[in-house]
C-alpha cells in the first residue's frame, strides 16, 4: 500500500508554525496582510479566493478582497494593484489567475510591488529562484516540497519529472527540485514518447490540468506521484491530471486529490505573506 501525502494534515503543520511563528510579533499591533484581487466570476477561482481568505482570518492576519467584474480595464486593475503596492496594510498581493483574456497578466504581475509579490511569479522573485537566492517561492511548488519534506522523501539524487511548464507551477517546480539536487526532466505537450520518459522517473508531479492524463503504464514501480491537477468532470467530480485508481498501487507515496496540493498552496501562500511581512515591516 503507498504511503497517502495528506496535505490537509501536513497544511496544518505549516499553518501552526506560521502561527507560533507570529505569536511574538502580536504585541507589536501589527499584522501581516494579504490582498487577494479577483476578476471575474470564475466559480473555481471563488472558491480558492474564499479559502484564502479564510486561512488568513484563522492565523490573524489582514486582509483585503477585492472582487472586479469580469470586464475591469487593465487600466483599472492596474490602479488598484498601484495602490495596493503603496497600502502599509498590505504586505502581499495576489492577482488570481488566470485572467480575462482581454486582460495581460504579465503586465499585471509585473505591475505588483516586488517585495509584494506573494505568489513567486514577479521576474525578480523568479530571477532569484533561478540564481539559487532566498525569496519568495511559487506556492504550488513550494506547496509540493513542503509535503515531500514532511514525509521525509528523499530528493536528492533521484530522477524527476516534471510534467507542465507552466511560469505558476511546472518551471518553478523543476527549478524546485533541481535545488534540492534532483535530476529533472520537463515534460509537456511537445514532448515525444512521454510515457516513456515519465516510466524513467523516480518522482513524477503532473502539473498539465488534463483529467487522469497519467496512467499505470507510465509510473515505475515504487515511485513518488503528486498530482497538482485540479479537473471538474462532466458530473461535477473533482479528480487530477492521474489516474489515482490504477496508479496508486504502483506508487510508494501518491497524493490524492483534493486533499494533497491544494490545501499546501494556501499554506504557503500564508508563510509566504507572513515573510513578506517580516520582511518589509524589519521585525
Ligand atoms: N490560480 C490557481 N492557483 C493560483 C495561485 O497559486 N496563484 C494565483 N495567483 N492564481 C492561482
Amino acid at each position: 500500500m503507498p504511503v497517502l501525502l495528506n496535505g490537509n494534515a501536513t497544511s496544518k503543520v505549516v499553518l501552526e508554525q506560521t502561527a507560533k511563528d507570529f505569536e511574538p510579533h502580536k504585541s507589536s499591533g501589527l499584522k501581516p496582510g494579504l490582498a487577494v484581487v479577483l476578476v471575474g466570476d470564475d466559480p473555481a477561482s471563488i472558491v480558492y479566493v474564499g479559502r484564502k481568505k479564510k486561512a488568513c482570518e484563522s492565523l490573524g492576519f489582514y486582509s483585503e478582497e477585492h472582487r472586479l467584474p469580469k470586464d475591469t480595464s487593465e487600466e483599472e486593475l492596474l490602479g488598484l494593484v498601484q495602490n495596493l503596492n503603496a497600502n502599509k496594510k498590505i504586505n502581499g498581493i495576489l492577482v488570481q489567475l488566470p485572467l480575462p483574456r482581454h486582460l495581460n497578466s504579465q503586465r499585471v504581475i509585473e505591475a505588483i510591488d516586488s517585495k509584494k509579490d506573494v505568489d513567486g511569479m514577479h521576474p525578480f522573485s523568479l530571477g532569484k529562484l533561478v540564481a539559487g537566492l532566498s525569496g519568495p517561492r511559487s506556492c504550488t511548488p513550494a506547496g509540493v516540497m513542503a509535503l515531500l519534506d514532511h514525509y521525509k522523501i528523499t530528493i536528492e539524487g533521484k530522477r524527476a519529472v516534471v510534467i507542465g511548464r507552466s511560469i505558476m507551477v511546472g518551471k518553478p517546480m523543476a527549478l524546485l527540485l533541481l535545488e534540492a539536487n534532483a535530476t529533472v526532466t520537463v515534460c509537456h505537450s511537445r514532448t515525444q514518447n512521454i510515457g516513456h520518459v515519465i516510466r524513467e522517473a523516480d518522482l513524477v508531479v503532473a502539473a498539465i490540468g488534463k483529467p487522469k492524463f497519467v496512467k499505470a503504464e507510465m509510473i515505475k514501480d515504487g515511485a513518488v506521484v503528486v498530482d497538482v491537477g485540479i479537473n471538474r468532470t462532466a458530473d461535477g467530480k473533482l479528480v487530477g491530471d492521474v489516474d489515482f485508481e490504477s496508479v496508486s498501487p504502483k506508487t510508494s507515496a501518491i497524493t490524492p486529490v483534493p486533499g494533497g496540493v491544494g490545501p499546501m498552496t494556501i499554506a504557503l501562500l500564508m508563510r509566504n505573506t507572513f515573510d513578506a511581512f517580516l520582511q518589509q515591516t524589519h521585525l
